[in-house]
């Protein structure tokens, strides 16, 4: 079968489904749900939402040049769609989803969710019209990590969160783990070795090695 070639649409997914948490001078807060978004440099950490400008919580975010990029799970999508499709201003979200708003480590206007399993702080470092969407880089200045996903060895276990993605318009959790990375060129182990702490081990160069942790070491702003 061939393939259909269609007119330049998005098709990327999945995609997380972020609730962006956010705040005014004046001391309002807001709740946006966001699906253009992504990393885009690990060191400094920094990440983009891409947001409408006739959003309520667009002028907040560029007046205060702060939000929170808040991940989401299986208990928060009934949120995550409703901050996706009322207005923050006709309806205060936090109140309406029973969230709670928490005050950030390094932020002053944005709240963080309380009920988020990962908060991430951001401080906005560029705003690119780009057309339908404005791009918000950002700077990460904190990551709020819900103790309740650190295991006895101090481990955060992230995937136990029960996280959603958005897909073409559905919502899903991830069921099945179907590998680690760099599981595709890992030496093979005997069952005598797997036993031993050799069972996670990526034979990988140290330069990516350490590309991975970043990813799940524990953040080092100090509470
Ligand atoms: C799953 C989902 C993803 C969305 N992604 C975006 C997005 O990336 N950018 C955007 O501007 N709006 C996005 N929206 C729409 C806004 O969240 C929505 O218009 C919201 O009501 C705006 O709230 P506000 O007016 O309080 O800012 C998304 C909505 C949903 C349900």
């Amino acid at each position: 079968m061939s393939k259909q070639v269609w007119k330049p649409g998005n098709m990327l997914y999945p995609l997380p489904a972020v609730m962006v948490s956010c705040g005014d001078k004046e001391g309002n807060a807001n709740i946006v749900t966001i699906a253009w978004t992504g990393t885009v440099c690990t060191n400094p950490a920094m990440l983009y939402i891409s947001l409408r400008p006739e959003r309520h919580s667009y002028q907040m975010i560029k007046e205060t040049g702060e939000f929170v990029v808040n991940l989401t799970t299986k208990d928060l999508v009934y949120a995550t769609d409703y901050c996706g499709v009322r207005s923050g201003r006709d309806v205060d979200k936090f109140k309406e989803m029973k969230l709670t708003k928490q005050k950030a480590e390094k932020l002053m206007y944005a709240p963080i969710i309380k009920e988020s399993p990962v908060s991430i702080e951001c401080k906005v470092v560029e705003i690119k019209e780009l057309g339908t969407h404005h791009m918000f880089l950002a700077q990460v200045l904190a990551v709020d990590i819900d103790e309740r996903y650190m295991d006895k060895s101090g481990k955060f276990r992230l995937n136990s969160a029960d996280l959603m993605v958005y897909s073409h318009g559905e919502y899903f959790n991830l069921k099945e783990q179907l590998g680690t990375f760099g599981y595709s060129v890992r030496k093979k182990t005997t069952t005598k070795t797997k036993n031993k702490s050799s069972q996670n081990k990526v034979n990988l160069p140290k330069k990516e090695l350490k590309w991975i942790r970043t990813d799940t070491k524990k953040d080092s702003v100090k509470k």
